[in-house]
């Protein structure tokens, strides 16, 4: 046996981590979606319709944002490991209508029945999106060999900076 040259002395305390300890992709996606659902749940609780503008605002980011690290990274990944043709095809298409709403709610006054019936809709698109997320394509990711660690250090990387920019 070769005794390292390295040590644990080696180890430099100054480098910057994420406030939060790390997450895989999965662990790090089903936490999003549950942000949203309570923030969903907030939105129908709440009684002025300052507070309903401020709980959308913050909706749309998470969705908005939650959609890019899963476009960018998470379904890439998943659609190669997979070589699936239809689930990742089929949440893509999904986040295209999501945005689409969003962008008809997103810094709009919340007045009448049209945008209540949009946040309405959108959150029944978002329950539907998010069950066959959690039902059908983690499950068959977590059966791959994907590193789902690894993906989710860079989600949370790529989530912080398109955080960032949105602040
Ligand atoms: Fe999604
Ligand atoms: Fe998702």
């Amino acid at each position: 046996m070769t005794a390292s040259t390295k040590t644990l002395t080696t180890k430099t305390p100054a480098t910057p981590k994420p406030a939060a300890a790390a997450q895989d992709a999965i662990a790090l996606l089903k936490a999003d979606h549950g942000t949203v659902s309570g923030l969903f749940e907030e939105y129908e609780k709440a009684d002025s319709s300052k507070k309903r503008k401020a709980l959308v605002a913050e909706i749309c980011t998470e969705l908005s944002v939650h959609a890019q690290i899963e476009e960018e990274i998470f379904y890439p990944a998943v659609k190669a490991a997979l070589k699936d043709k239809l689930l990742v095809p089929e949440a893509t298409v999904e986040h295209a209508s999501l945005k689409d709403l969003i962008a008809q709610i997103e810094g709009v006054e919340p007045d009448g029945e049209l945008y209540a019936a949009k946040v309405k809709v959108l959150s029944e698109y978002v329950k539907h999106h998010v069950k066959e997320e959690q039902n059908e394509m983690f499950p068959k990711a977590k059966a791959t060999s994907l590193d789902l660690a690894e993906l989710g250090v860079q989600m949370a990387a790529r989530k912080t900076e398109l955080l960032a920019a949105r602040a």
